[in-house]
C-alpha cells in the first residue's frame, strides 16, 4: 500500500475540475500583476499562465505556487502549449509589446495583431465558451481584433479599456478632496489612451453633482483647476513608464475585479471597452469604453450616459481617431 492508501480511504475520487478557471496569456508584468492580484483575491480555483518564453513562465510559476501556503488552495499550472488553458471561463490577454518611453499605444498596434493571430485561435480552440478580455495595448482596436479572430458574440469578448482611467479619475479626485477614491464617483470613457474622454457632467460625491457647485468644472476656465486630473490621467502611463518602465500594479488589481464580477456574476459595473457601434451617434465599428454591466454570461447592459453635447462630441472624435487607425491594420 503507498503512503496515501495507508493515510485516506477514498469515498469517491476527487474531482480534477473547478469551474472556476482562468488563463492569463503573457507572464510579462501586467500578466503576473494580473496572475498575483487574481490569486491573492481568490477570484478563481484554477489558473494556466501561458507564454513563448518557457523558462520564464516554469519560473513564474514556481514561484506563485509556493506562496499557496498562505492563500486558497488553487490550482496554477503553466504552459507554452495552449491545451493547459482547457475550459477557462475567462481568457485575459496581455501578451505582446510595450510602449517605449514616449511612444504612444497605439503605435504597438501592427505588432500585437500579429502577435494575436497566434494566440487568440488557440484560446477559442480549448476554450469554446470562454469570455475573452483583452489587456494588450491598444486595448481598444486590439478587441475589435480579439472579437474577429474569435468569432465570439460580442458579449464575450471586451477590454479592460478606460477601467484603469477611472480608477486613476478616481485616486486624482479623491486626493484633491481629501476622502477615499471608492467614495468619489467620476467617470473615463472613449478610448484608453490618449483621446479618452472625462465625463465632467457626472463627477460626484454621495449623489452631489461638482459642477452644480461650480459649472465651470473641468473646462480651461475652472477656477478650481479640475481639469488638471484629466490631464493627469492622461499622462499616467507616460509618467510611470519613465519612472519605471512599465505599468503593472493597478491594471492587475482592475482586472482581478472584472473577472470577479464575471467568476461570481456580481454584475458590477465598470467602464470598459465593447462594441460602440449604435452608441452616442457613433457610427464606426469601433471598441470603445462605456459603462457596462458584466456578469457570468459577459456584458449584459451598457448603461445609457446622459452625455453633454461637448462629451459626445469627443467620444466621436475618439471614435473616428481609432477608426483610421484600424482601417490600415492587416490581419
Ligand atoms: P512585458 O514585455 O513585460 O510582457 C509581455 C509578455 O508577452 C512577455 O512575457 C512575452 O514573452 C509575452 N509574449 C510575447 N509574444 C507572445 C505570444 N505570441 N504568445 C504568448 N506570450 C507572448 O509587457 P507588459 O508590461 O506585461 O505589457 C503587456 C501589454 O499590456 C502591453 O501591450 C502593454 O502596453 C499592455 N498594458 C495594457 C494596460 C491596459 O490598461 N490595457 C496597462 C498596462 C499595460
Ligand atoms: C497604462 O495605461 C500602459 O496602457 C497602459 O498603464
Amino acid at each position: 500500500m503507498s503512503i496515501h492508501e495507508l493515510l485516506m480511504s477514498e469515498v469517491v475520487p476527487a474531482l480534477d475540475k473547478s469551474g472556476g478557471k482562468v488563463t492569463v496569456v503573457g507572464v510579462g508584468q501586467v500578466g503576473m500583476a494580473c496572475a498575483f492580484s487574481l490569486i491573492t483575491q481568490a477570484v478563481c480555483s484554477e489558473l494556466a499562465l501561458v507564454d513563448v518564453v518557457a523558462d520564464k513562465l516554469r519560473g513564474e510559476m514556481l514561484d506563485l505556487q509556493h506562496g499557496l501556503t498562505y492563500l486558497k488552495n488553487i490550482k496554477i499550472k503553466a504552459s507554452t502549449d495552449y491545451e493547459v488553458t482547457a475550459g477557462s471561463k475567462v481568457c485575459i490577454v496581455t501578451a505582446g509589446a510595450r510602449q517605449k518611453e514616449g511612444e504612444s499605444r497605439l503605435c504597438l498596434v501592427q505588432r500585437n495583431t500579429d502577435i494575436f493571430k497566434s494566440i487568440i485561435p488557440q484560446l477559442i480552440k480549448y476554450s469554446p465558451d470562454t469570455i475573452l478580455l483583452i489587456v494588450s495595448n491598444p486595448v481598444d482596436i486590439l478587441t475589435y481584433v480579439a472579437q474577429k479572430l474569435s468569432g465570439l458574440p460580442k458579449h464575450r469578448v471586451f477590454g479592460s479599456g478606460t477601467n484603469l482611467d477611472s480608477a486613476r479619475f478616481k485616486f486624482h479626485l479623491s486626493q484633491k478632496l481629501n476622502l477615499a477614491p471608492n467614495s468619489t464617483h467620476g467617470w473615463i470613457i472613449g478610448e484608453h489612451g490618449d483621446s479618452s474622454v472625462a465625463v465632467w457632467s457626472g463627477v460626484n460625491v454621495a449623489g452631489v453633482r461638482l459642477r452644480d457647485l461650480n459649472p465651470e468644472l473641468g473646462t480651461p476656465n475652472d477656477p478650481d483647476h479640475f481639469d488638471i486630473l484629466h490631464k493627469e490621467v492622461i499622462n499616467s502611463a507616460y509618467e510611470i513608464i519613465k519612472l519605471k518602465g512599465y505599468t503593472s500594479w493597478a491594471i492587475g488589481l482592475s482586472v482581478s475585479s472584472l473577472v470577479g464580477s464575471i467568476m461570481k456574476n456580481q454584475r458590477q459595473c465598470y467602464a470598459i471597452s465593447v462594441n460602440m457601434q449604435g452608441h452616442h451617434g457613433v457610427e464606426e465599428e469601433v471598441y470603445l469604453s462605456l459603462p457596462c454591466i458584466i456578469g457570468e454570461n459577459g456584458v449584459t447592459h451598457v448603461i445609457k450616459q446622459t452625455l453633454t453635447a461637448e462629451e459626445v462630441a469627443q467620444l466621436q472624435k475618439s471614435a473616428k481617431t481609432i477608426s483610421d487607425v484600424q482601417a490600415g491594420l492587416r490581419f
